[in-house]
């Protein structure tokens, strides 16, 4: 995973979460893909400040993509359960290009050969080796927080929701650490009712010693293994209720046996939090059951609001109108 930016919790702190306690705000406050900082335009802000709803202006540096084109073409190798000299023929390119592209090297036709064997979209691929393509990140009135932890030799994304004027709040995992998220609710003055775990993995849920002084409800998907008690689980499609937001559990294994993703609704946009289902430009990995990932996602996540928006457990935010164009596993 390409990583230039040193993400730490008071960065977070500071930047991701820091917002106006007990009135509308926006929280996100980035565009486009210049690699450099860069704050809210005053033509975005308009709008909002018309209404009265303040807005903090932060400088923030942009998360990486999860998954560069190699990666891409990885796990996509690994889904049809090829080895090289398999997909190498398949594709018609000879051993030595396919290297070379594993290597990095930008092989434009041996690579569209690749895509044709692969079912990965050309363009969309291509875009993300060129570097021509990151999503351009969503405005976020009040009432969501997003934290980037890291664990081991990557960085994972946890979330808060909440409701204005309950000031009830759910988590969703935990990334390696809880610290910044219980600052934020104690900060902004939330209850925190429900911890909803998207998975098991283990960057996923290495906080959850820090919540354990609290009274948060711990809801897993029916399916996914757990080694900790204290866990309530859903099956199916589930609804909750966090004041005025109403949270849908999806089913959308693959990437693990009980992966769900959480559609929410309530917040300025419809929002997925989506777990490693979905990347910003990828999809999570599994080369046993590659197909049932890919199929949950078309199924269940892509079947959601063209304005949703996709918080996935790495790399950046995203959008559904966003994936349908530049995700190479799903762009048509
Ligand atoms: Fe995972």
């Amino acid at each position: 995973m390409p990583c230039g930016l040193d993400l730490d919790r008071s960065w977070h702190h500071n930047h991701w979460a820091h917002s106006y306690p007990h009135q509308p705000c926006l929280h996100l406050h980035w565009e486009e893909t210049d690699p450099k900082p860069r704050s809210v335009s005053p033509r975005r802000a308009k709008p909002f400040a018309a209404q009265g709803i303040p807005i903090t202006f932060v400088f923030m540096p942009l998360i990486p993509l999860e998954d560069n084109f190699v990666d891409i073409v990885g796990k996509a190798q690994r889904g049809h359960r090829l080895s090289n000299a398999e997909l190498a023929a398949a594709a018609d390119i000879s051993p030595a290009e396919l290297t070379e592209i594993k290597a990095g090297k930008i092989r434009e036709p041996a690579l569209c050969k690749l895509c044709v064997t692969l079912k990965l979209n050309v363009s969309a691929l291509l875009a993300l080796a060129r570097r021509q393509w990151y999503p351009k990140q969503p405005l976020f009135p009040c009432g969501f927080a997003m934290f980037n932890t890291a664990f081991e030799d990557m960085h994972v994304n946890s979330y808060l929701i909440w409701d204005s004027k309950t000031r009830l709040a759910a988590a969703f995992d935990t990334g390696a650490t809880a610290r910044s998220m219980l600052d934020t609710v104690v900060a902004k003055k939330l209850s925190l009712r429900y911890l909803f775990l998207t998975h098991t993995h283990d960057d996923h849920i290495a906080g959850l010693k820090d919540l354990a002084e609290t009274n948060v409800e711990i809801w897993v998907g029916k399916h996914e293994p757990i080694d900790f008690l204290s866990a309530n689980v859903f099956k199916g499609e589930t609804h909750f209720h966090v004041g005025e937001l109403t949270i849908k559990t999806l089913s959308t294994w693959g990437h693990s046996p009980g992966q769900t993703t959480f559609f929410i609704t309530g917040l300025a946009w419809p929002l997925a939090i989506v777990g490693d289902s979905l990347f910003a430009g990828s999809m999570g990995g599994s080369s046993t059951h590659y197909y049932d990932q890919w199929r949950n996602n078309r199924e269940k996540i892509f079947k959601l609001p063209n304005s949703t928006v996709l918080a996935p457990g790495h790399g950046p935010l995203t959008t559904l109108k966003q994936e349908q164009q530049h995700n190479p596993f799903f762009a048509e």
